[in-house]
């Protein structure tokens, strides 16, 4: 493919955007199109996608997700000639990646992409490319302008490798949420946390998005949406079929979808009204006063467990009775800590850890928001050996 031949961009979003811009300022011939009408830079735009196609010798999608992909490409089939090739580097699930590349065939190129908006405007992408060796000869120079190839054997694996990365991703702003909040917790200054985490394993993503994590979010662009980056966790964990912590972890969270990704990782931690009922159930095992259960717990709530083998369901006001309202004569040695809480609008999980002598209990509450406040509606727990 030389110079003089045409690129259509379908997309002028994030990428599409910086795609563009950074093709036509290497000299290649781009028209580009979205939906909604936008234009992008210097690059030409056309209203028409047809147009745009009809004219191109290469076909480069940049879109929100696979259906977004397949919609476009419907509505520009008849337009595509039997030699162009269609290049897709959108983020979608691997399902979807091998229906594109099954309906195109030969001249279908998956190729997802490790990097943001900086990295496409810099020409350094890492490109996962997934296509017959003809068609990826052809489009090499086209994808060496914008970073470097990386070949994969179809497009259902570049496609799932792509979210395995993104899954990394996720789970770095999730843990730098965990770092920001621990230190919000400590009244340590935001800026000297981000110095020190700079110099860690986050160091990278907090040197990138220093501005995001700041106070002032709203100065800077989003470059990778909260919204697309939990749009790729919930597609690995469906085609996956396996749990993935990162999906409900960016699902629920409270931060606006167009917000940069960073953003995720400032919003604070859960507030105390969903800790109350867990700080309660801590004072009744500090002080040994079943009250502090009695708030703690809905009425018809059950305690249960295996004990000595056997499946135990305590009824809330039988597990009262074990306690004699005065504290057990190792209280100053036993320590308690609350290791996760998910809420998820008006009910919750909650897991802690408690350490009584001998003995190690793994709690695992279900909460909920009742009309007078939150409550743990059941607990079932674990007596680790
Ligand atoms: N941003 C990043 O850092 C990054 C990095 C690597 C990969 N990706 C992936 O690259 C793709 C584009 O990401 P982005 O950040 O550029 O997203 P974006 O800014 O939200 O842009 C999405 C683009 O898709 C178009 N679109 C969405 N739904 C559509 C539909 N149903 N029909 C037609 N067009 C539709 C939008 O059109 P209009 O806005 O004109 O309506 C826009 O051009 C996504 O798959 C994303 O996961 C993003």
């Amino acid at each position: 493919m030389t110079t003089s031949h045409t690129i259509a961009v379908l997309g002028l979003g994030r990428m599409g955007g910086a795609i563009a811009t950074r093709l036509a300022a290497q000299d290649w011939d781009v028209v580009g199109w979205t939906r909604s009408g936008r234009t992008s830079g210097t690059v030409k735009t056309t209203g028409d996608p047809n147009e745009a196609v009809a004219r191109a010798d290469l076909v480069l999608l940049a879109l929100f997700d696979g259906p977004a992909c397949e919609q476009v490409l419907d509505d520009v089939r008849g337009s595509l000639r039997p030699d162009t090739i269609v290049l897709n580097t959108s983020t979608i699930a691997p399902a979807e990646a091998s229906r594109l590349a099954l309906k195109l065939g030969p001249s279908y190129v998956h190729a997802p992409l490790l990097g943001s908006v900086p990295s496409a405007a810099a020409g350094a992408l890492q490109i996962l490319a997934a296509a017959d060796q003809e068609a990826l000869d052809r489009v090499r120079p086209v994808l060496e302008s914008l970073g470097t190839v990386r070949r994969v054997d179809d497009a259902s694996s570049a496609a799932a490798l792509k979210l395995v990365a993104n899954n990394s991703l996720a789970g770095a702003v999730l843990a730098l949420r965990d770092s920001l909040r621990q230190a919000d917790a400590l009244a340590l200054p935001r800026t000297q946390t981000l110095d020190v985490l700079e110099l860690g394993q986050l160091g990278g993503l907090v040197a990138r998005k220093r501005h995001f994590l700041l106070d002032e979010p709203t100065a800077a662009t989003a470059e990778f949406t909260i919204g697309a980056l939990a749009k790729d966790v919930a597609l690995l964990a469906a085609a996956s079929n396996t749990p993935l912590r990162s999906a409900t972890g960016l699902a629920d969270n409270p931060a606006a979808l167009d917000a940069d990704i960073a953003v995720a990782a400032t919003v604070p931690a859960v507030e105390d009204a969903v800790l109350e009922p867990l700080r309660a159930y801590i004072r009744g095992h500090a002080t040994g006063d079943p009250t502090h259960f009695r708030g703690a717990f809905l009425p018809t709530a059950h305690i249960e467990g295996i004990r000595d083998g056997a499946f135990v369901s305590w009824p809330l006001d039988e597990y009262c009775t074990l306690f004699q309202g005065r504290p057990a004569p190792d209280e100053p040695t036993r320590s308690r800590r609350i290791d996760a809480i998910d809420v998820h609008g008006t009910v919750a999980t909650a897991t802690m850890t408690l350490s009584h002598g001998a003995d190690t209990f793994t709690d695992i509450f279900l909460l909920v928001r009742a009309a007078d406040g939150w409550r743990i509606a059941n607990k079932a727990y674990h007596r680790h050996p």
